[in-house]
């Protein structure tokens, strides 16, 4: 068996020792232009060149859960495309979500503003039963995340492509439902797939069903979003700000309003990481399991995007 890793930025070596440890009688090497055929591959955002040489793919193994930019690419029809699920990222996505949600709610960013200036003050305390909070994407992080609001007693709102049927959680489903689940929703979490369904879905038109006081947690991908009509609608005070994981451009530019705006909080796409030593285990899981004929979780639907 041979297994070739292809990484846009990341340096591969840790990656091939991890596997060679899994597989020792495998040969595990890094891709390069001309490199000879594998039977898996582990990658993020390889370029086309290596998707056309190697042919002979059995698995394309993604580091990573989503697979917009992947699917960029022009793959053949029969490759079998699977994204990390889980792998230590839902529970990081948890944190980061829950983090954001209760800052907002228990007005931390005004804290530490009185802080900054000696200032010992209380504010009066939001009523839970305001702040309903909907996840939009209910899938592997987005299921995880809408679990643990549940934690702090928030009323949790999801939304997805099919119906679901989840304890604890009011669920919208489809077009059909988008409408009922933004108005009930004080703070709206992005955890979609980017695909061409949802891109810039994110917009004035939906931002705008939000409860006049809405706030917006965007962890997904930064394509969802119209920036602009963020701003306008945070500027005319009918949202009351946002935090924001990703970007249209990425890094964000310098220059850019959402780095200066003061009811906007930025992170550098760092809500929930690619964990090396669960990604390896989790992949050497799916070869083994492939290998013994067995069928794995994650494998791409490419006509869905995700
Ligand atoms: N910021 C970060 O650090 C970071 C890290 C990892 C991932 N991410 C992002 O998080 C996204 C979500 O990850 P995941 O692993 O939870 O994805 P997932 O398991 O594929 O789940 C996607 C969810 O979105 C729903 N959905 C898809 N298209 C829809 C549509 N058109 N309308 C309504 N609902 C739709 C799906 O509905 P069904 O359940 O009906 O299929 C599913 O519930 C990833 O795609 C990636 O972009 C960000």
């Amino acid at each position: 068996m041979h297994i070739t890793l292809c990484f846009e930025k990341l340096d591969p070596a840790p990656w091939v020792q991890g596997l060679q440890q899994a597989f020792p009688e495998a040969k595990v090497s890094a891709w390069a232009p001309g490199a000879p055929q594998a039977d898996h591959a582990i990658v993020w955002a390889p370029p086309q060149q290596f998707i056309d040489e190697q042919r002979g793919l059995q698995a394309l193994f993604n580091s990573g859960a989503g697979v917009d930019a992947l699917l960029q690419l022009k793959l053949p029809p029969s490759l079998k495309v699977v994204r990390l699920d889980d792998a230590g990222m839902s529970v990081q996505m948890a944190e980061y979500v829950c983090h954001a949600v209760i800052r907002h709610f228990r007005e931390l960013d005004g804290y530490d503003a009185d802080t900054q200036v000696g200032k010992w003050s209380y504010r009066k305390p939001r009523s839970r039963a305001d702040f309903a909070v909907g996840v939009m994407g209910l899938g592997v992080l987005g299921e995880r995340v809408a679990q643990a609001l549940r934690v702090f007693e928030f009323s949790v709102n999801g939304y997805s492509r099919s119906a679901k049927d989840l304890p604890g959680i009011r669920c919208f489903s489809g077009a059909q439902g988008l409408s009922g689940f933004l108005a009930a929703s004080r703070v709206l979490v992005n955890l979609m797939p980017l695909t061409p369904e949802t891109e810039n879905i994110l917009n004035q038109a939906t931002l705008s069903q939000l409860p006049k006081g809405g706030y917006l947690i965007n962890v997904a991908r930064g394509k969802h979003l119209v920036e602009e009509d963020l701003i306008a609608l945070i500027d005319s005070g009918h949202l009351a700000g946002a935090t924001l994981d990703v970007f249209r451009t990425e890094p964000l530019p310098a220059e850019h309003l959402f780095w200066r705006h003061p009811k906007i909080t930025v992170t550098p796409h760092t809500s929930a990481r690619t964990l090396r030593d669960e990604s390896i285990a989790q992949i050497v899981g799916k070869i083994q399991a492939l290998q013994r004929g067995e069928p794995i979780k994650g494998v791409v639907d490419p006509q869905r995007g995700y």
